[in-house]
C-alpha cells in the first residue's frame, strides 16, 4: 500500500477474530516500530509481545482487578474513568480480546520516553494497516505502570526495573472488513504563515 494512503486510512480496530497472525507478520509490524526515529538516536524503546491466550487472559484479569480497586476522582480522564467503572462491573477486557498485545516501554527519567514510544506506536499502526491487520493504541498498562501487581507481572514478562510502560498496541485480524474510512478532522488546525 502506498505510504500516504496507509497513513490516512489507518483506523483503530476493536473487534478481532481469535487467530494469531503469522509470526513473520507480527515481526514486520514490530520492525516498523523499531525503525521509528528516537531522540539522540537512543533506540531505548522496548517491545514486550504477548501472543499466548492464557497469558493475555491472566493479564486482563489482573488489570480488571486492579482497576476495580480504584476510586473515581473528580476531573479524572474520561477513558480512565470508563475503565474503572467497567472493571467494577467485572469481566473488563482492556485489550478487547485481541490475539496480540505489544507493551511498549522506555527508560524511566528519559525525557523523550513518551515521544519515542509514540513514534514507534504510530509506525506499527501504519504498518499494520498496510499489512491488512487491525490495531489500536491501548493505554491501560501505561496508567497502571506504578501499580505494584501489574508492574510485578510485567517484570516477570521481561520489563526492566529501569523502564516505564509508555503505551501498548493490540493487533490482529479484524472481525469483518478493516475499517479504513478516515474520521472527519474536527480539530488539528493549520496556521500557514
Ligand atoms: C495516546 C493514545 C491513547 C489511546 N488509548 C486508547 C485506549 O486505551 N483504548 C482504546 O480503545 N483506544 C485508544 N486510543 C485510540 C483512540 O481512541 C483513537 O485513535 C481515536 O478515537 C481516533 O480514532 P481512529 O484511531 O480510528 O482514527 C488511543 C489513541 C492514542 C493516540
Amino acid at each position: 500500500m502506498e505510504a500516504i494512503l496507509a497513513i490516512i486510512s489507518r483506523r483503530s480496530t476493536r473487534k478481532y477474530t481469535g487467530s494469531v497472525p503469522e509470526k513473520s507478520l507480527i515481526e514486520k509490524v514490530i520492525n516498523a516500530g523499531r525503525h521509528a526515529p528516537s531522540g539522540g538516536n537512543s533506540q531505548t524503546t522496548h517491545f514486550i509481545v504477548f501472543t499466548d491466550k492464557e497469558m493475555l487472559k491472566d493479564l486482563s484479569d489482573i488489570v480488571c482487578a486492579e482497576f476495580a480497586k480504584m476510586e473515581i476522582i473528580e476531573g479524572m480522564y474520561s477513558s480512565l474513568k470508563a475503565s474503572i467503572i467497567a472493571s467494577k462491573k467485572g469481566g473488563y477486557m482492556f485489550h478487547y480480546n485481541a490475539p496480540v498485545f505489544i507493551v511498549v516501554a522506555n527508560k524511566k527519567g528519559y525525557g523523550n520516553a513518551m515521544a519515542d514510544s509514540a513514534c514507534a506506536l504510530e509506525n506499527m499502526m501504519i504498518a499494520a494497516n498496510a499489512l491488512d491487520l487491525g490495531s489500536c493504541w491501548i493505554n491501560q498498562l501505561h496508567w497502571l505502570d506504578e501499580n505494584e501487581v501489574v508492574r510485578g507481572f510485567m517484570l516477570e514478562q521481561g520489563l526492566k526495573d529501569d523502564e516505564t510502560i509508555t503505551g501498548g498496541l493490540i493487533l490482529g485480524y479484524p472481525d469483518g472488513e478493516l475499517n479504513r474510512e478516515p474520521l472527519e478532522r474536527k480539530g488539528n488546525p493549520i496556521t500557514w504563515v
